[in-house]
């Protein structure tokens, strides 16, 4: 591939991918079985992005390799009012090009609910809550990628043998004990948040066997979102031999009262303003989390006047989820597809947003500048809700 045997498209991949492994010190590269490639918002890349993708894509060649794409910066079902469509038109060139090139149509953010990686199974994926549940629920291997190393790692099948693909790297160097009960996603996610900012090694954090999967994703998308973790050990979760610990952890207990003070730090109080937007789905909801929340709203008459409710949730699902669309639009819920409100812009922005997660509540907040508030799904359903 390197020597052009492919054509140029992969040579220039190739390179790219020996260049990263030559700095990282990879004795070699190695296949991988999955790319999920990120940074393919034209709100971010902009007509640069574009046209490399689109040179690729007018090079005849193609992805070797099972390939899904993040969110980008539109909805997909351009039903909802929320967001901005102004750059409707270099997004969907963008997406046209992934998809000549053998990319699936996914634009979610939880790609591992499209194709579940097994133990110690090599990837290259982008998005940090995704490489985090890779690593540490399914126990693959992937490092962080940038959106220009997965696409070469989709198009060669290949990514360099260094970081979190070597077992002498997923060693857990802290034992944590959470001294106290979580109670929901909202709960995990501060605990997450918490633990991203403090702690600068991988952790294993003990007693997770009660936690829901949902409170897990909302755990690590937080870790990942204050931190740069891509691994975090949970036991019992992620399966044994595909990680180690260090001979002499540093055991750390994080106590109810410690984290109530961090969540004062970075929550504001949970008053609904006039021009509210509660916003659920970061990461993206799975099927079986959507359909549990269509269910819990149907109960109530519709929102409360002047709150905004989104829910994002992967383009994929858009067949299936189609039956549910008349029910939560009579209830005045939206629904955007391959999207979210980090990724994309708001037509108007709110004045506050409520969210249980704590993702969501870093990027808005930290980023955006919102003022955001976190509390569980079932909390916010009870304020922003009519009986
Ligand atoms: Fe996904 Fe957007 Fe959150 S890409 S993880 S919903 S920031």
């Amino acid at each position: 591939m390197l020597n052009g045997e492919y054509g140029e498209a992969v040579q220039l991949a190739m390179r790219i991918i020996v260049k990263v492994g030559e700095a990282l010190r990879a004795e070699k590269l190695v296949e991988v079985g999955h790319v999920h490639i990120s940074g393919v918002s034209y709100s971010n890349i902009g007509d640069p992005g574009l046209k490399f993708i689109e040179k690729l894509a007018s090079s005849n060649t193609s992805f070797r390799v099972f390939t899904t794409v993040n969110p980008t910066c539109i909805d997909l079902s351009g039903r909802t009012s929320i967001f901005s469509m102004e750059y409707i038109d270099g997004q969907l060139r963008i997406n046209r090009a992934l998809e000549k090139l053998g990319a699936y149509p996914t634009y979610t953010c939880i790609p591992y609910e499209i194709r579940r990686p097994s133990p110690n199974e090599h990837l290259a994926w982008g998005e940090s809550n995704a490489v985090a549940m890779a690593n540490s629920v399914y126990g693959a291997r992937t490092n962080r990628e940038g959106g220009p190393l997965t696409i070469a790692a989709a198009l060669t099948g290949r990514t360099y043998y260094a970081g979190l693909h070597l077992m002498e790297n997923r060693i857990a160097r802290y034992w944590v004990r959470i001294g106290y009960e979580l109670v929901d996603e909202a709960d995990a996610s501060i605990l997450g948040l918490y633990i991203g900012e403090h702690l600068d090694d991988i952790p294993l954090i003990m007693g997770t066997g009660g936690w829901s999967t949902y409170m897990v994703k909302e755990f690590l998308a937080s870790a990942a979102a204050t931190g740069s973790h891509a691994l975090v050990v949970l036991d019992p979760i992620t399966p044994e031999n595909t990680y180690t610990v260090a001979d002499n952890p540093e055991n750390i207990t994080i106590d109810r009262e410690e984290i109530r003070r961090f969540y004062n730090k970075y929550s504001s109080t949970p008053e609904i303003h006039d021009d509210t937007l509660v916003y659920i789905g970061c990461p993206h909801l799975s099927l079986s989390e959507f359909r549990y929340m269509v269910e819990v709203i149907s109960r109530y008459k519709c929102v409360r006047r002047g709150v905004t409710f989104l829910f994002t949730i992967p383009y994929s699902l858009i067949d299936t989820t189609s039956k549910y669309m008349d029910l939560l639009r009579s209830k005045g819920v939206h629904v955007a597809y391959g999207t979210c409100p980090i990724v994309s812009r708001f037509r108007d922005k709110p004045g506050k947003v409520l969210t249980n997660s704590g993702k969501a509540l870093f990027y808005l907040s930290r980023l955006h500048g919102l003022d955001v508030s976190l509390l569980g799904f079932r909390d916010i359903v009870e304020r922003v809700m009519v009986k």
